[in-house]
Formats: C-alpha cells, sequence, structure tokens
C-alpha cells in the first residue's frame, strides 16, 4: 500500500512504491499523447518553487498539471524573486506557500531542503532536486524510459558515466535500480566517484557494482548507459573544471563498438559530454525522456494529489 505524504528522495521507496508508480504514469500516457482527455486534477493547484535553474523539470511538472486539469503557481528564481531574497528562510516561505497550493515542487541547491520543507509543510512536498542529493522525479522518468525502452528493469547492466560525484541524479537512479536485479558500472574522473553513502547501500542490497575509468570497455556490455554533466556550479574551485572537462565524451564510434544496441540515456542538459552523432544511433533514449518526465510528474500529482482513478491502481 502507497502511503507516503511527501517524496524527498528514492531512499525510503520500495520496489512496490516504483512499481505503483510507473504503473498510474503507464496508464495516464493515453491522456498525454492526447487520446483521452481527463480532468482528474481539476480544482487543484501546484506551486513550483525553484531556487536553482531548470528547463525540463520545471515545465514538465506545469504542463502534468494543466494537461490533467489542475492549475498551477510558479515562482522561477526564488532566491531572487521570492522572500528569501530578503533574507526568509525555507520554512517561513513552505508555512505562506502551502496556503496557495495542494502540491509543492521544490528545487532547492541545498542538501537536504526537501527533509525540511516536509517537516513543515502540510501538503505533500515533491522533491524536484536537493543540491546534490537526489532528485526523485528525475529517476522515476528514467526508471520509465529504461521500462519502455528494455521492456523490463531486471537483469540489465547499467554504466552511469561522468561527474558521480556532483550529480543527484544518478545518486537517485543507483538507488531507485537497486530494488531491482541489476549490476552498475560506473566510470568517471579521479575524484569525482559515487558517494561512499550510495555504495554503501548498494553493498547493503547485494548490488554489484564496478569502478573504473574505461569508457569504452564499460560501454562493451552495457544495456544502458547514462551520461550525465559536470555539475560545474558545484565544484569547490574553477580549475576542478577545467582539469575534468573533456576528459570523457561518449561518441558513436564507442557505441558501434558495443556488443548489442545501447539505451543511451542523459539527463540533460548536455555541454559536449555526448556528442551529437550520437542522436541518430538507434539506442538514443534522451529526448524521449522529458516526455516521460511529463508523463511521470502527472503521475505523482495524481498520486500525491489522492486523485488516482480505482481503474488505473
Ligand atoms: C538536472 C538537474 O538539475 O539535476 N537536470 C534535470 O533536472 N534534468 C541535471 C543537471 O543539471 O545537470
Amino acid at each position: 500500500m502507497f502511503n507516503l505524504k511527501h517524496l524527498t528522495g528514492l531512499k525510503n521507496l520500495t520496489r512496490a512504491d516504483i512499481e505503483y508508480i510507473l504503473n498510474v504514469a503507464r496508464n495516464l500516457e493515453s491522456v498525454f499523447a492526447g487520446q483521452k482527455v481527463s480532468r482528474i486534477l481539476e480544482n487543484r493547484v501546484l506551486a513550483t518553487l525553484f531556487y536553482e535553474p531548470s528547463t525540463r523539470t520545471r515545465l514538465s511538472f506545469e504542463s502534468a498539471m494543466i494537461r490533467l486539469g489542475g492549475s498551477v503557481i510558479s515562482v522561477a528564481d526564488a532566491q531572487r524573486t521570492s522572500s528569501a531574497w530578503k533574507g526568509e528562510t525555507l520554512p517561513d516561505t513552505i508555512r505562506t506557500v502551502e496556503n496557495y497550493a495542494d502540491i509543492i515542487a521544490l528545487r532547492h541547491f541545498e542538501v537536504g531542503a526537501a527533509e525540511t520543507a516536509a517537516q513543515y509543510s502540510r501538503v505533500p512536498i515533491l522533491n524536484a532536486g536537493d543540491g546534490s542529493n537526489e532528485h526523485p522525479t528525475q529517476t522515476l522518468l528514467d526508471m520509465l524510459t529504461i521500462l519502455k525502452e528494455r521492456g523490463t528493469l531486471d537483469g540489465l547492466n547499467i554504466v552511469m558515466v561522468g561527474d558521480l560525484k556532483h550529480t543527484r541524479s544518478t545518486n537517485s537512479l543507483a538507488l531507485g535500480l537497486s530494488n531491482f536485479d541489476v549490476a552498475f558500472t560506473f566510470v568517471n574522473p579521479p575524484g569525482f566517484s559515487t558517494s561512499q553513502w550510495i555504495l554503501d547501500i548498494l553493498k547493503e542490497r547485494g548490488i554489484p557494482y564496478t569502478q573504473t575509468e574505461n569508457l569504452s570497455e564499460a560501454v562493451h556490455d552495457a544495456d544502458v548507459v547514462y551520461v550525465c554533466r559536470i555539475q560545474k556550479e558545484r565544484l569547490e574551485s574553477p580549475e576542478d573544471y577545467h582539469k575534468i572537462a573533456g576528459s570523457y565524451a561518449l561518441n558513436r564510434s564507442i557505441l558501434e563498438n558495443a556488443s548489442k544496441v545501447v539505451t543511451v540515456m542523459h539527463h540533460l542538459p548536455r555541454v559536449g559530454e555526448l556528442a551529437e552523432d550520437v542522436d541518430s544511433y538507434p539506442g538514443a533514449a534522451y529526448f524521449r525522456q522529458p516526455y516521460n518526465g511529463m508523463v511521470v510528474r502527472g503521475a505523482l500529482l495524481t498520486i500525491f494529489l489522492n486523485r488516482v482513478p480505482e481503474e488505473y491502481k
């Protein structure tokens, strides 16, 4: 039985919770594909409260809410355009916004911000990214993408490439997939490896993983390759960026040497680590992920607002 009030991370979601969310998402697809009209979120208001830049996450949340009959209020640059600029704390802002909205999608630069907001909020908080910690709605759209592209979430070799130290979407994806039968290969420049707390959870759950710097070798036996951006804004010094920028990039020739067609994913935006010659590769799924983002976020809004029709469960 799904009984979470807030979505702060993947850490607390079970396999059954994930399957439930993905199932509701698949049932909602006909609405987003324009085959069916649904007003299941009528009279509900979503607030998108974003303290960091966003294109896909905020707009897909808003589009999903509107397409399902709900309404949206939005602060896109809260650090500068909300009372945060005057020094208001996050708890105080949350205790204000909860009066205006039935659900809040929050993106914040601080690790743990969604947990803090959830402690104060009467209405559900959906974490749209908290610093370098977690990005659960990205993970659920990534899992829907893998399911659609590969037909299963089990028995897969998953390669993650890039700045695995600071990337919240790979943190959450590793946690989410650790509820399934998968094996990970992490490819990263020295000093940019997956955080120890994620590795500890993988160990605890008996999920095999290896860490390497050799991208071609890792890709050879992969089912899914998930490429991520160097999180420049989260590095301690700008020199660190120049040290590793361009140190890895997935391109078509690496993929042509793989033993099968690989599903290529990226949370986007890409800035050089995924060559444009991959765009026409048959397994390139990264421009299908943004669509799946709208579908999954629609499912999450429907679930957390308790509006899931019986036949969608
Ligand atoms: C990412 C994010 O903000 O974490 N974008 C997204 O939500 N798709 C990735 C990034 O900024 O690199």
